[in-house]
């Protein structure tokens, strides 16, 4: 393949990547621009093997086909609420990839007996480091996710000065590994260093805060490949690893955003350790709560002109979006008009709300994002809170000492009326009770959010 015909098809390819990540922006187009993506890293992908003459054709249709079929089995087996850990896995196998064709390139010098040029060098250092970090990173925050480690932060007194002088340690071994390439053992050495780090920086980092530390991690897996595209002077490589880096850093800084919390809190400030002296949870402390059925529900809809339903995590754990579309579509005949509320981290991903509601065919315009929605709630009815929690946390509002104080939450507790279903008075992802379930305006009615939201339908069409 002439040089020429190579970048064009690189250039076909990022113009694929971009177009891709623009559409992947709205529920509307997303499943196109997966697609159109998809395609891109494909044209890359051939480009690059035919163009190097790395492989022949058997062996690229071959790993094509392997590949394929090990992401679609993944892809089909993974349930929608695990969706958080494949993408970890899949951050963490970029991340290493990328570290190890850097560092394979590196021992093909040293064998030679040549030094790589500088930039090449740095190149190699920092996909080392940074591939290293999002691999290990990535399995710590599989694990927490998963429930295979504990979720709190782990800590020890001294914990950051002992971070700061392994990052002082990595700074010294990437100016030796970059200035005399082929001096192995410090390169090794900062294999090993890399492989620690990651593990050291994600452990204090909280579960709640996981969706945060997997999209910065995303964007370094981007930054690895970006890295090992100058490396092998990949201009497809180059620009796929700066369009994941930017995408996961934006990602990031509007998770942030959404919780009203720096990078730099969600990183170091050790979010969701146990409060001294205390229990998180402390069901009971705060007052009575209201138990009611599916029919008083029904009654106070009957007299309702507007309803909000908020779903969170528990929707998606019963898989009740369904039934909730039916239950809005009739409170709408009955001329009860009925939007959802989305918060940007209800659920345990990025859009989860969304893909659930689109998978239900919700129309678009009837998901209203947190700013629009939160000054309807006064004037609002019924709130119908579907299995969120800390999304609904009033604390996080009025608490200085909830560890979720400061996070931007819907004020379902301004509305009329609260109904709140739920299976009991287990608290949310972030293990804090919930004044508002203790609220005079509050009904919770226990049970599985399918179950009774089909119930409520029941009793609503009787009314
Ligand atoms: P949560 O605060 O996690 O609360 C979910 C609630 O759903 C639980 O209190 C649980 O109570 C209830 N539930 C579970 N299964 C249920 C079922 N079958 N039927 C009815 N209820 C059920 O959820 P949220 O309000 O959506 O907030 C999301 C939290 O997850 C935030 O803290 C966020 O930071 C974190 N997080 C978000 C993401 C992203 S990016 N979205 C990723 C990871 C973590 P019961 O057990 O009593 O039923």
């Amino acid at each position: 393949m002439s040089p020429t015909v190579l970048q064009i098809a690189y250039l076909l390819s990022a113009v694929l990547f971009i177009v891709g990540l623009k559409m992947l922006s709205s529920a509307r187009t997303a499943t196109r621009g997966n697609a159109i993506a998809a395609l891109g890293m494909g044209v890359a992908i051939v480009t690059t093997l035919i163009g190097q003459g790395v492989l022949g054709w058997e062996y690229i249709v071959g790993g094509v086909i392997l590949g394929s079929a090990i992401g679609a089995f993944a892809a089909l087996r993974v349930q929608m609420t695990s969706m958080p850990e494949m993408v970890a896995l899949l951050n963490g196998s970029g991340g290493v990839a990328s570290a190890l064709v850097a560092g394979a390139e590196l021992l093909s010098y040293a064998s030679r007996g040549e030094s790589p040029a500088g930039m090449v060098a740095t190149a190699i250092v920092l996909s080392t480091l940074i591939g290293g970090v999002t691999l290990t990173g990535s399995v710590i925050a599989f694990l927490k996710l998963a429930e295979k480690m504990p979720g709190q932060p782990i800590t020890y007194p001294g914990q950051q000065f002992v971070n700061a002088i392994i990052g002082l340690g990595v700074v010294a071994l990437c100016v030796m590994v970059a200035t005399s390439p082929l001096e192995l053992t410090p390169f090794w050495v900062l294999v090993g260093i890399a492989l620690l780090l990651g593990v050291l920086l994600v452990i204090p980092i909280g579960g709640a805060d996981m969706p945060v530390v997997i999209s910065l991690l995303n964007s370094y897996s981007g930054l690895a490949a970006c890295a090992t595209g100058f490396v092998l002077d990949n201009t497809g490589l180059v620009i796929g690893g700066s369009l994941v880096g930017a995408s996961g850093l934006i990602l990031t800084k509007i998770m942030c955003d959404a919780m009203n919390r720096s990078l730099g809190n969600v990183l170091f400030g050790a979010f969701g350790a146990a409060p001294e002296g205390g229990a998180a949870a402390g069901a009971g402390e705060q007052g009575t709560v209201k138990g009611y059925t599916p029919e008083d529900a029904a009654v106070i809809f009957s007299n309702a002109s507007s309803c909000i339903i908020v779903p969170g995590y528990g929707m998606a754990v019963a898989q009740a979006q369904h039934a909730v579309r039916e239950l809005a579509d009739l409170l709408e005949e009955k001329g009860i008009t009925c939007r959802f509320a989305i918060h940007p981290v209800a659920g345990r991903m990025p859009g989860h709300m969304n893909v659930l509601l689109a998978e239900a065919d919700v129309p678009y315009d009837k998901l209203i994002e947190m700013d629009e929605i939160n000054p309807e709630f006064p004037q609002t009815d019924v709130a119908l809170v579907l299995g969120a929690n800390d999304v609904v946390n009033p604390s996080a509002r009025s608490d200085e000492s909830s560890p979720i104080y400061g996070m931007p939450i819907l004020d379902v507790d301004r509305a009329q009326h609260v109904f709140v279903i739920k299976r009991s008075m287990n608290p949310g992802f972030a293990g804090v009770q919930n004044p508002l379930f203790f609220n005079e305006n509050t009904m919770m009615v226990f049970g599985d959010a399918k179950g009774v939201v089909l119930k409520l339908v029941s009793a609503v069409r009787e009314y």
